[in-house]
């Protein structure tokens, strides 16, 4: 389906042409325009309210993680839509860019949404990389305000914590913390563990062997990483029969994630070696993965079959609009919907009051998310469930709560 679908004024990271002869006399009338205003004294806000608010949109449409930021992008504009297509009363315009999930490209990206556009809000990112340089300009620019719809580097909401940075999915702390402990009850000790080496990859391998050494469960018998985006697993799938673990724990996402369940199955079999890990292993990819991921226990924020009213109203609405399936990515995209709508509300529109958006932001209390309760911790990171999980007939049935109302440590962070 085409972004315009939704409604709204949505335009692409479009680039500036140089001025015409025609452009000069129009800023020329413009400016006399501006002294003629001046002379009224009309509030500062009477003005704004006529001019659109400026929305930025920074995720990656290509590369491994281009169907998560297409998810994010479907389920905020969905929720948006919901509301008429109005932030406190204004039309919105949307500037939209692909990050790429390169973190080398992200202060540029950032700076040029930030000064290049003059946008209000900054919608981003996937990848925890490209947060981290995001967040370096975002805190330099204490007018605009950063919604992180899914990256989840724990530094964001601890040592490099802001004022004007939110994060409206998870620390990727959250996500495998709470799995150690499960898979220390269940028995496994030997456990070997493989990602992709960056910070999320690093990050959610760190907080699963902390749940697991807390629990009794032991030291890493070993620990393989590989280059982010990476997808060619053959010689670790090998390496992994070779060693013979209790079992694996893995990070991998999107297109990552379809392609390492697959070639798990095709060459381990998972009743002698289980594969676990966060949610993301088994989200937006089942259809792909097929039987393949049949039988995956996983811990995540959210699941397709919780059984809430806003989640079926969710999925049903998403199918409607996409004709794809919901997902945990288009759930924080929906979320960010609500947390940017219900502040702007608050605000009447002004996005001048930045101190006013920040206080709304900070009382959230998400009772109608698709995830259940949540509400915004001290730190901007929200405090929620962790599901236990289990790939079932291609759904992710929930086998019960591993954490209640998980909150991040949040360790640095001063606000
Ligand atoms: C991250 O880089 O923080 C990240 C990316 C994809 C996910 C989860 C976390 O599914």
């Amino acid at each position: 389906m085409k972004q315009s679908d939704f409604g709204g004024r949505i335009r692409f990271g479009d680039r500036p042409r140089p001025a015409s002869r025609r452009d000069v006399l129009k800023r020329g009338a413009a400016a006399a325009a501006v002294v003629a205003v001046s002379a009224v004294v009309l509030p500062r806000f009477a003005i704004g309210a006529k001019t659109p608010v400026k929305v930025g949109i920074l995720l990656p449409f290509t590369g491994v993680y281009a169907k998560l930021g297409e998810n994010i992008t479907d389920g905020f504009l969905m929720r948006l839509a919901e509301a008429g297509n109005k932030l406190g009363g204004r039309e919105i315009e949307f500037v939209k860019v692909d990050d790429e999930a390169n973190p080398a490209k992200a202060v540029d990206n950032t700076t040029k949404l930030v000064k290049g556009k003059r946008v209000d809000f900054v919608i981003g990112t996937v990848h925890s990389g490209v947060a981290a340089a995001m967040v370096k300009v975002i805190e330099k620019s204490p007018k605009t305000i950063m919604i992180c719809p899914n990256a989840g580097n724990n530094d964001m909401t601890r040592d490099s914590c802001a004022p004007n940075v939110f994060r409206t999915s998870f620390s990727n702390w959250q996500t495998c913390y709470p799995m150690g402990p499960e898979v220390a009850k269940r028995g496994h000790k030997k456990i070997l563990s493989v990602t992709w080496k960056y910070a999320a990859g690093q990050q959610m391998m760190d907080a699963f062997f902390e749940g697991f050494r807390k629990a009794g469960g032991g030291e890493p018998l070993e620990q393989i990483w590989i280059p982010f985006e990476d997808v060619e697993f053959q010689s670790i799938l090998t390496k992994i029969a070779a060693l013979k673990p209790d079992a694996v724990f893995s990070f991998f996402s999107g297109s990552g994630a379809v392609k390492f369940v697959k070639d798990y199955a095709a060459a381990i079999d998972r009743k002698q070696i289980p594969l676990y890990g966060p949610g993301f292993l088994t989200e937006g990819t089942l259809e792909a993965q097929g039987a393949a991921a049949e039988g995956i226990v996983t811990t995540l924020h959210w699941a397709d079959t919780l059984d809430l009213p806003a989640n079926r109203k969710f999925l049903a609405d998403f199918k409607a609009k996409t004709g794809r399936t919901g997902d945990v990515f288009g759930v924080q995209g929906y979320d960010t919907g609500t947390l940017l709508l219900r502040a702007m509300a608050a605000v009447g529109g002004d996005t001048a009051a930045t101190q006013q958006l920040i206080a709304a932001m900070e009382d959230t209390v998400m009772t109608d998310s698709p995830r259940g309760t949540w509400r915004m911790s001290k730190s901007h990171n929200p405090i929620q469930d962790f599901y236990l999980r289990r790939v079932e007939q291609g759904r992710n049935t929930v086998l019960g709560v591993a954490h209640a109302q998980l909150d991040d440590p949040a360790t640095g962070c001063k606000l």
